[in-house]
């Protein structure tokens, strides 16, 4: 099937490799020519392990290719994937304005029957704004359907997640229309839903404020864990056998962050209060994760005394492992604050540093390593869990820093252990 998918993002371009690595023709469109020079280089806009590799066996097969021509993209295509971005506006609400202006632009290249399908995550109602748009600017009386098909992979493991789907959710006016889709998906063989375009729109904004959910729920038991003297990975993990609670999304740590719960939660708040809806459940959620930061931050305080003058490595930067993404990433937060209480950073990841030099190119050192980031330290913090920091040398660690002291963000070491090395260690909801 010819397929166009419109933004190169994580799930534009995930999206258009998976369909490709399938066996589709595919055109990627971005008006951002520097990402299209990059693509057609072989060189990936963002650091996603096995995208490249993925991409590069389509374009040496032709399968895929990257164009700023919208215009010629839509005329070959008979589906055409909307997946721009959709920022936070301040208020919350989601930001349409990029979806409006590609709705635009693709209403006045229509010239035969196109499926026009909304794959960034959009509030309940963009269907109908973009339906609406598409009629008002097409220059030609050609007709066309509006899906929304959303996108539920994890950054980090994305090229998993787009060829291994757990479920596959088509929102269409009619199960006719749904067929394309169907029939696009059909070999990954997962589970499909086919509803209509309101429910499918409400599904990803449900789903991902109820992990959301599930975050700060364990979080609030890790607060409670480390007043009463219980141990929250153990918490959770005796939770987790019980499958009507599952044992995913109860790490408790330092909130979420990344592109997409924050922002999705936020404009689920927004829409229920457009409706006039009780949002108190997503307000609880909102402002637990809100305060991780600050409740981390006052503890490395208290430990401390006071954090003037004092030096604080910060290991890892991303908002998750596995990626470079720097997108409501908790080092941010962090930094601010410790710099705001007069500490000096040192700070190290395994792959964002590139990407957290672009958001805060002054004001701390970066580090080769992290042995070179806990140099003469009097403190060092976990922040992001990537495997090469559950592996360090502890006592080499140690020997660099000046005060043992570790906080943990994310539990990836044993309190027991720490303590056999000689460390001060603090956690997140345990002893
Ligand atoms: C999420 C959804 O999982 C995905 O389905 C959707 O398409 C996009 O949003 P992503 O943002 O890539 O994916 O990351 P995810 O692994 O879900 O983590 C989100 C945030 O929650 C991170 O900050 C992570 O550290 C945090 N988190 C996750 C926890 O604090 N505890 C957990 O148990 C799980």
């Amino acid at each position: 099937m010819n397929v166009c998918v419109i933004g190169t993002g994580y799930v534009g371009l995930l999206t258009g490799a998976a369909f490709a690595d399938l066996g589709n023709e595919v055109v990627c469109v971005d008006k951002d020519q520097r990402k299209i020079d990059m693509l057609n280089r072989g060189e990936m806009p963002i650091y996603e392990p096995g995208l490249e590799e993925m991409v590069k066996r389509s374009r040496e097969e032709n399968r895929i290719t990257f164009t700023t021509n919208l215009s010629d993209s839509v005329k070959k295509s008979r589906v055409v994937f909307i997946a721009v971005g959709t920022p936070p506006k301040e208020s919350g609400e989601t930001d349409l304005q990029y979806v409006e202006a590609v709705a635009k632009e693709i209403a006045a290249n229509l010239d035969r029957y196109t499926i026009i399908v909304n794959k960034s995550t959009v509030p309940v109602g963009t269907g109908d704004f973009v339906r609406s748009i598409i009629e008002a600017n097409r220059r030609r009386d050609v007709d066309f359907d509006v899906v929304s098909n959303p996108e539920f992979l994890k950054e980090g493991t994305g090229v998993f997640d787009a060829l291994n789907p757990e479920r596959i959710i088509i929102g269409a006016p009619t199960r006719h229309v749904a067929m394309d889709l169907v029939e696009l998906y059909a070999p990954l063989e997962a589970p499909m839903l086919i509803t209509d375009v309101e429910s499918a729109e409400m599904i990803k904004y449900a789903s991902n404020a109820f992990l959301a959910t599930k975050i700060s729920f364990i979080n609030t038991v890790a607060n409670i864990c480390e007043r009463a003297g219980a141990d929250v990975t153990q918490v959770a993990k005796g939770m987790g056998y019980d499958s009507r609670i599952g044992r995913e999304f109860l790490q408790a740590g330092l909130g979420f962050g990344g592109s997409c719960f924050p922002k999705d939660t936020l404009s689920l708040r927004h829409v229920g209060r457009k409706f006039g809806e009780n949002t108190e459940l997503l307000d609880s959620v909102l402002s637990v994760n809100e305060d991780r930061v600050p409740r981390f931050v006052r503890r490395i305080i208290e430990t401390l005394g006071n954090v003037q003058g004092k030096t604080i490595a910060i290991l890892g930067l991303a908002f998750k492992a596995n990626t470079d993404d720097m997108r409501e990433a908790k080092s941010l937060e962090i930094i601010a604050a410790l710099k705001e209480a007069g500490a000096t950073i040192r700070a190290y990841d395994p792959i964002a540093m590139e990407a957290a030099k672009a958001v805060i190119p002054d004001g701390l050192t970066y580090c080769r390593n992290a042995y070179e980031a806990a140099e003469n330290s009097d403190l060092a913090v976990i922040v992001t869990d990537w495997n090469e920091f559950k592996q360090l040398n502890m006592e080499k660690l140690k020997e660099k820093m000046k005060n043992p002291i570790i906080f943990d963000g994310r539990n990836i070491y044993k309190p027991e252990n720490m303590k056999k090395f000689g460390f001060e260690y603090y956690s997140i909801g345990r002893k």
